[in-house]
């Protein structure tokens, strides 16, 4: 049998040809007098192959019963197509009907609500839109992998399951096999992980950073890309509590170019994708957020501002807005208030540096301030912050100070601190969200309609 050709290949074929086989779901169909006319998508370009079935098939009865959502096959001749809109149409010499459909199938021509479509997120990526969001997902991906391997990062998969609580917030869903209704006790009648399954208390990982510290201080430049767990109960259009993050890690590497690194990855992803996905940056721009294009021409342009946390908050308390939350030194900044500094008072990406201790998690490197530690956010215009960074504490003492006054035991962080005892350096990194990423390229305002199965407080279908 020929092998099958996709709708995209089919679509961009530089020459008629006389057999090819086609396969997809109907999106429409309608018939004229002696054609059936189906649009036929199979998800590999967000255009449909037009596909025209004479009544001489042998099978037109049930070609005319096809609806929305059935899947064929079709084997005919690829010809430069009458119509208005496409180059290419396929003539059926033969349509084979793989599954039917009927017309309780929820996705109809009609526009649905995005919260409509969460409802079946099974069905969703056939539809123009989530197949363009997913269609760039997976592009985005190839470029962060891209970007790293160009520049001669080494990419460690940081386990999931761990024992360490990076961020140090608590937020952490625990894994554990011990029986619920009878778990083991210790003598003063807490229950006694150290007789779970791994003998000791886990969790699903919040960031990868503290191993890829490890890595980082034996192969110089590392990344780490997958997913992540927060047991935070946001209910924000931002937060979702499984998510996917990219945590560079360098050696002999300061704040000001970890700051350097982030800002570039950031522009050349939205470059790849604002020249590999053209049709579907397209569709954003038209559908979901016409200022779109012009937002993300707007970073490509400019150079990210850079200024401290101290000055980001003077600014934010001159300009005498009212915000919903007040801005006060030594608090963290809302994303209100990173959204003004980007969006009304610099009008370009802003990148917030050395944010006062208490605010920040053990791992970061004291300022000789003595107040402040080399934190870094980048922050871009829609989102707020998309970036969250550091240099890291090397210093020995410092370290297990910093554990101390965070209320951790040093003795529960062995490991981590011999990286700071066996030739110890200075090291930074950050992470990447990669749906607030994708969110900032497509324009899609909610990080629910970014990611396949989104898990959210209160919800975890799929
Ligand atoms: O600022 P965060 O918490 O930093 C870290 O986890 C560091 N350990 C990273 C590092 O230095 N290696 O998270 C980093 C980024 C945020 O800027 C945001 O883009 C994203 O991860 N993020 C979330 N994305 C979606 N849902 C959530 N609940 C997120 N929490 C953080
Ligand atoms: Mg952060």
């Amino acid at each position: 049998m020929i092998p099958a050709l996709s709708v995209k290949e089919a679509l961009a074929s530089s020459a008629p040809r006389d057999d090819v086989r086609v396969q997809g779901w109907v999106r429409t169909r309608r018939d004229s007098k002696a054609f059936s006319f189906i649009e036929l998508n199979d998800g590999s370009s967000l255009r449909s192959l037009q596909v025209i079935a004479q009544d001489s098939l042998p099978n037109y009865l049930d070609v005319q019963r096809l609806v929305t959502g059935a899947s064929v096959e079709v084997r005919g001749k690829l010809v430069p197509s009458q119509g208005k809109g496409q180059t290419w149409e396929v003539i059926a010499d033969e349509l084979t009907i793989v599954g039917p459909s009927d017309d309780s199938y929820p996705l109809q021509k009609k526009g649905h609500t995005p919260e409509f479509l969460r409802e079946i997120a099974h069905l969703r990526p056939r539809s123009n839109l989530f197949g363009s969001v997913f269609r760039v997902r997976s592009r985005l991906a190839f470029a962060v992998h891209q970007f790293f391997q160009e520049r001669g990062f080494v990419y460690v998969h940081t386990p999931i399951i761990t024992g360490s609580d990076c961020e140090g917030a608590g937020e952490l869903f625990r894994i554990t096999t011990i029986d619920a209704k009878n778990p083991p006790r210790t003598g003063d009648g807490e229950i006694d992980y150290a007789r779970d399954f791994f003998a000791r208390s886990t969790f699903l990982t919040v960031s990868g950073q503290l191993e890829a510290e490890a890595f980082a201080c034996a192969l110089s430049k590392v990344y780490t890309f997958g997913p992540t767990f927060r047991a935070e109960n946001s209910n924000t259009s931002r937060h979702a509590n499984e998510f996917w993050m990219i945590e560079p890690e360098m050696a002999f590497c300061d704040l000001n170019g970890n700051m350097d690194v982030a800002e570039e990855l950031v522009k050349y992803l939205i470059r790849d994708v604002r020249v590999n996905c053209p049709e579907e940056i397209e569709l954003f721009g038209k559908f979901v957020d016409k200022g779109l294009i012009a937002r993300l021409d707007f970073v490509l342009d400019r150079p990210f501002q850079r200024i401290s946390y101290t000055e980001a908050v003077e600014l934010l308390r001159a300009n005498g807005q009212s915000f919903e939350f007040p801005v006060e030194y030594g608090t963290n900044l809302q994303s209100e208030h990173e959204r003004w500094l980007t969006e009304k008072h610099f009008k370009c990406p802003v990148t917030v540096f050395n944010y006062p201790k208490e605010i920040k998690p053990f791992y970061m490197r004291l300022n000789d301030d003595g107040k402040t530690v080399t934190a870094m956010d980048v922050l871009v215009p829609g989102i707020g912050e998309i970036v969250g960074g550091s240099q890291r504490e090397e210093r020995l003492d410092g370290l297990e100070a910093n554990m101390r006054r965070h209320g951790l035991d040093p003795a529960d962080y062995k490991w981590y601190l011999d990286l700071r005892r066996y030739g110890t350096v200075p090291h930074a990194g950050f992470g990447l969200g990669f749906e607030r990423m994708l969110m900032f390229v497509t324009g899609v305002p909610n990080i629910r309609d970014v990611i396949p199965f989104a898990r959210t407080p209160g919800s975890a279908e799929f």
